[in-house]
Formats: structure tokens, C-alpha cells, sequence
């Protein structure tokens, strides 16, 4: 069995914590969790008060205002379980395009902020040759606002964003957001928004972007098309790619499959994978899916809680599944482990918590006291010396690695 630990390419480090309690071990989180109180205090309001960015933009009435959670809980059983009934121009349906801003957008910045912060910064790199970023799917430009609150570095460059999306009037109100938030804070981004009303997977840019995202676009209704060939068609060769979708089974399924693909295409998994290997077979063959969890009653804006449960719609986390790819291979040592942790608590028998991670060595069983400390999301990494032998979990196949 070889062992490989990562050593860059994976998140900015924060907390390089060494536990010395059983088997020592670094933390690194996913998420900066603390992003928005890290924002100057007027972009801050921006972030914390979103529902009514929206409603100024698109001048809501107050009677609209209060039937917004029915069209929000509305929305939400086309964009779930009723998605066969979901009409491609859903977002030209001003009820929708409201509701969609001031509840799934809003969620969806709270689920990227704190990853685009914890972004390392060799993944923009090739930002600097072509500052042109390609956004597919872009629905009222939820990925340039979410990278404008979390990323100040970007703000000072002179970037064009190509974001593309079938409904005309979603991009209309995305910049309209964007330079809402601009005024209101005070502080301003040299970007150039390009809006494109057409398909991503057809589309032909006139510039071919540095960077591609992907947010919340490929699993809404099933695609016949390759989506990794059609986003690349519009990007540079050696382009970074930020594909994230809601942590579901259907879209862990989708990620996976696309990292082979990419790979195929000499990328590299960025993160959140500590690995270059093959996805974990027993990801995709034991119901278990690569997703990642933030806690909303720690992080979540008050007022994003209160109309969620206003449309009966209350979560306790946000999921999220992603994948960062680029054409920079991450350094690796042989003499580390790195294990992602990617589920939540499991109750195992004999009163023991187990939580899955994923490694160079396959998936893996994190057993022991500690687990209910970690995060998810976390990666953790251990000394491969300290690894050897380990049991394998006869029901999943891991490797059983005990923490104490
Ligand atoms: C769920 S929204 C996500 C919007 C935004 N990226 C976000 O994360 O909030 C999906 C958006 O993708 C657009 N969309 C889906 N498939 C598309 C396609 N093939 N071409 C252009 N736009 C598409 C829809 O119109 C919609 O605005």
C-alpha cells in the first residue's frame, strides 16, 4: 500500500493544529467559516442583509414581499423533486427570479463564500496571462458576487467575466446586485461584466478565459452533452475549473465521473481531494457520496435563517459538492497520509463515532473519541509511518484508522 500526503495545492492553511492524543495529526479546515466577519463592516451589512439588495434591485412591493416564502417553497419543489416540471426559462418568471435571488442565491454565496476564501492562491494563477473568467449557468451572477465578498485580492484586478445563462433578465439582475453592493459598501471591484443570454454548452466567446465555473448548473435537469469538453471549449489549456453543485448523491455521482474525465485531460484535483489517485471505488459503489457540510445555526445570516423558516424550508447544515481542478500537479510526500474527512458523525457499534475520509490509500474508516471534534471537511494529516497495518472495515472496505 503507498501512502502520499499532500504538502500544497489543497486549501489556504489556517489551523495546523498537531493533536497529541493517540495518533498525532494535523487539522486543516475547509471552510473559513469566518469570512464574512473578516468583510469591512458595510460589505458585511451587504452579505447579512441580502433579501433586501434584492428586493431595492427589483423595487419587490410590500405585498409581494409577503408571499415571497410560498414562492420560495414553490420554487424549491420544482428545483428538487418536481425538476421534470421545471421549464428551461423558469428564471424569466419574475415570482422565480425573485424568490431564486433572495433565498438559493443567497444560500448558495453562504455555501461558496467560505470556500472561494479558502482558495489557494496558485489555483487564480492563470488569472495573470488571461484575467478573463468564463461563469456557465450563471443565474444572477452568484459566483462574481460570492468571489467579490470573499476575495479582496481579486477585487483590484482588471478581470472580465463572461457569465453565460439562457434568461436574460437573471444577468440583468445579477449586475444590477453587484453594483448595488459596490455603492452601498463603498468598495468597488475593476471588473468588466460580460452577459451572455445563450447555452453554456454551446456557446463561442469571443476571449478564451483563464478560469471556468460551473455553480448550481449541471444537475437541474439531466444533459446529454460532455460538460467537461464544453466548458473547456471556451478556456486557455492550462485553465483552473471550479465545477460545484448541492452535496447530493446525484451530483457527488456527476463530480466523480468528471474528475476521470478531466484527468483525461491532464488536470489535476486541486481540491478538495488529497489525492491525484482514482476517486475511492467504494465512493461511488457504497451509497456514499463525497459532500461537505457547513453548520447554518454557527454561520448562517439571521435573516437568510428567518425566511427559510418562514417557507418552512429550515436546514441545520448546508451541503455542498465540489471539485477544483488545474493543470499544476500538487506536490505530494510519501512520508504523510492526508485524509479528507467528507461525512458526517456516524453512530457505530459499542457506543464508538466513526466519520469516512478519503486518502491516497482508499477511503478510510476515522474511528475514536476525537471524531465528533472534527469538522467536516477537515483534512487531516498523519505521519504514513504511523499508518502501517491498518484493518479493513469488512461492510465498506476502508481501512479502519483510530484516532485514540
Ligand atoms: C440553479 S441556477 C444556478 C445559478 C447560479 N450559478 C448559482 O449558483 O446560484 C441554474 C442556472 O443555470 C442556467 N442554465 C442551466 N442550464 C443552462 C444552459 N445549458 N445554458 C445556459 N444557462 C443554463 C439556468 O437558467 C439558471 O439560471
Amino acid at each position: 500500500m503507498s501512502f502520499k500526503g499532500r504538502i500544497d495545492g489543497v486549501g489556504k492553511a489556517d489551523s495546523g493544529v498537531l493533536r497529541k492524543n493517540g495518533r498525532d495529526f494535523s487539522v486543516e479546515h475547509l471552510f473559513d467559516s469566518d469570512f464574512s466577519r473578516k468583510m469591512d463592516e458595510k460589505l458585511r451589512y451587504c452579505y447579512e442583509n441580502f433579501d433586501k439588495i434584492v428586493a431595492d434591485s427589483l423595487d419587490v412591493p410590500k405585498t409581494a414581499l409577503a408571499e415571497m416564502p410560498r414562492n420560495i417553497k414553490f420554487l424549491s419543489r420544482l428545483l428538487t423533486y418536481a425538476r421534470n416540471e421545471l421549464r428551461l426559462d423558469y428564471m424569466n418568471d419574475n415570482r422565480n427570479l425573485s424568490a431564486y435571488a433572495m433565498y438559493f442565491q443567497w444560500w448558495n454565496i453562504f455555501r461558496l463564500g467560505p470556500l472561494f476564501a479558502r482558495l489557494d492562491d496558485s489555483f487564480f494563477a492563470p488569472l495573470e496571462k488571461n484575467p478573463v473568467i468564463f461563469d456557465g449557468g450563471s443565474g444572477p451572477l452568484t459566483v462574481p458576487i460570492a468571489l467579490f465578498f470573499a476575495r479582496p485580492d481579486l477585487r483590484k484586478k482588471p478581470l472580465t467575466f463572461y457569465c453565460v445563462d439562457r434568461s436574460r433578465s437573471v444577468l440583468a439582475l445579477g449586475e444590477s446586485l453587484l453594483l448595488s453592493i459596490q455603492a452601498k459598501s463603498g468598495i468597488t471591484a475593476d471588473w468588466k461584466i460580460v452577459r451572455v443570454c445563450d447555452d453554456f454548452f454551446t456557446v463561442k466567446l469571443r476571449q478564451q478565459a483563464g478560469m471556468v465555473f460551473c455553480a448550481n448548473a449541471l444537475t437541474e435537469r439531466e444533459h446529454k452533452q460532455n460538460p467537461v469538453g464544453s466548458l473547456l471549449e471556451n478556456a486557455v489549456q492550462d485553465c483552473s475549473v471550479f465545477v460545484v453543485e448541492p452535496g447530493t448523491p446525484v451530483s457527488s455521482k456527476l463530480l466523480v465521473k468528471m474528475r476521470d474525465v478531466f484527468a483525461g485531460r491532464g488536470f489535476f484535483p486541486h481540491w478538495p481531494c488529497p489525492t491525484c489517485k482514482k476517486c475511492p471505488k467504494q465512493i461511488v459503489t457504497h451509497q456514499k457520496w463525497c459532500h461537505f457540510t457547513l453548520d447554518v445555526e454557527k454561520n448562517a445570516p439571521e435573516g437568510l435563517r428567518k425566511i427559510s423558516v418562514a417557507a418552512g424550508l429550515q436546514k441545520e447544515k448546508a451541503s455542498v459538492s465540489f471539485l477544483a481542478m488545474s493543470k499544476v500537479r500538487p506536490r505530494e510526500d510519501d512520508t504523510l497520509l492526508s485524509v479528507r474527512v467528507f461525512s458526517d458523525v456516524l453512530r457505530l457499534s459499542q457506543g464508538q463515532c466513526g466519520r469516512y475520509g478519503c486518502s491516497s490509500a482508499g477511503l478510510i474508516l476515522l474511528m475514536g473519541k476525537e471524531v465528533p471534534n472534527l469538522q467536516n471537511g477537515d483534512l487531516l494529516t498523519f505521519s504514513a509511518a504511523d499508518c502501517k497495518n491498518l484493518p479493513r472495515d469488512e461492510k465498506s472496505g476502508a481501512l479502519i484508522l483510530s484516532l485514540s
